[in-house]
């Protein structure tokens, strides 16, 4: 007979995303990490996109984001995500407690896995566990690790880059660059077209000049114009912009990650080393869509690097395989039950 279980859900707590997936039902939520909280007597929060609208609206609800450079920035409105992640994979009324899995960043404090946990135990969760990051993507782009070949994994996010050789449903090596992601190249961007041009571009605008202009190595100088607000007069104003104006933010994003991955490979044991240099890197999160950085990683390692087509999926998925393989991976995973 086979037994009745509750759901399995797999949430990845990213810094500016949170993706959900539930077994069986695929992604159900991609939501901004963000929570509107209404504090005092009658406690209430809202998740997601929402959120904003809710605290634009309602003034008693403040606008909160429980996750900044990949860490847990306030502690309270994490807890309300967790809860209202759960309630969204798993309605408010249940029959059977859900199996829960939370990627997170590799270098999360203790104290801060702990609250994790404990709020998806409040929320209801029979088992709950947490998966690092590069553990999660690997499994997540099909990376199978119960064997004792050695692989390396690099998740840039938006609010960190997380760099790991893995073996044996564990981490081997690894660097953590907490803050390090796609936000400070995107502050970097903005600031230097202030600077540059006396502009100030809206966020929208600045993803734009990144997506089009940014652009890792030698490359023919891209043009592109867009609209901003002059920092003096705020008066609209045309600009245009040119890749080489890039080439300070993105030599300060790139040279700490491939600092990161030079270190994680010179803590590689050689056997493992062997196995990377022949299966190649795995480049994964938001940030790999970065252009020519896949080529500028190979380039500085000597080691071919494969970039998933939905990088930014990664590590989500791999939620849902650890799901499926919670008995293999406890050794992996922390956990509570
Ligand atoms: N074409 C692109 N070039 C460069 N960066 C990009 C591109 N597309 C998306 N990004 C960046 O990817 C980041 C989002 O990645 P992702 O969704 O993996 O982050 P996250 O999981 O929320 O954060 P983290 O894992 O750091 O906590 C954004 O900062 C965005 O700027
Ligand atoms: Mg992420």
């Amino acid at each position: 007979m086979q037994t009745v279980l509750g759901k399995k859900v797999g949430i990845d707590l990213g810094t500016t995303t949170t993706r959900i997936i539930v077994k069986g039902e695929g992604m159900i939520a991609s939501e901004p990490t963000a929570v509107a909280i209404r504090g005092g007597g009658m406690q209430a929060a809202v998740f997601g996109e929402s959120a904003f609208e809710t605290a634009a609206d309602d003034p008693e609800f403040q606008l909160k984001h429980p996750i900044a450079r990949g860490e847990v920035a306030d502690a309270a409105s994490a807890r309300w995500l967790v809860n209202h992640a759960m309630i969204r994979a798993a309605g408010r009324q249940r029959i059977f407690k859900p199996d829960v899995v939370i990627a997170v960043m590799s270098s999360l404090p203790g104290g801060q896995r702990r609250s994790l946990l404990e709020a998806a135990a409040l929320a209801g969760a029979r088992t709950a566990y947490l998966l690092d990051a590069p553990l999660a993507a690997a499994m997540g782009a099909g990376i199978r690790l119960s064997g004792p070949n050695g692989h390396l994994v690099i998740d840039i996010g938006a609010g960190k880059t997380d760099v790991a050789a893995l073996a044996l449903e564990g981490t081997v090596s690894g660097r953590c660059l907490a803050g390090h992601g796609g936000m400070r190249l995107h502050a970097c961007v903005a600031d230097q077209v202030r600077k540059e041009h006396g502009v100030i571009l809206d966020a929208a605008t600045v993803e734009e000049v990144i997506a089009s202009l940014a652009r890792v190595g030698p490359h023919e100088e891209r043009r592109l114009d867009v609209m901003g607000m002059g920092a003096e007069d705020q008066q609209e104003v045309s600009l245009t912009i040119t890749s080489t104006e890039m080439n300070g933010c993105l030599d300060a994003h790139v040279h700490p990650i491939l600092a990161a991955v030079d270190a994680v490979i010179a803590d590689t044991p050689g056997r493992l080393l062997a196995d990377i240099q022949r299966e190649g890197i795995l480049l994964c999160g938001g940030g790999a869509q970065l252009e020519g950085l896949d080529r500028a990683i190979a380039g500085a390692t000597g080691i071919e690097v494969h970039r998933e087509s939905q990088p930014q999926l990664c590590a989500v998925r791999g939620t849902g395989y650890a799901l499926d393989n919670l008995d293999v991976l406890k050794r992996a995973l922390m956990y509570i039950r």
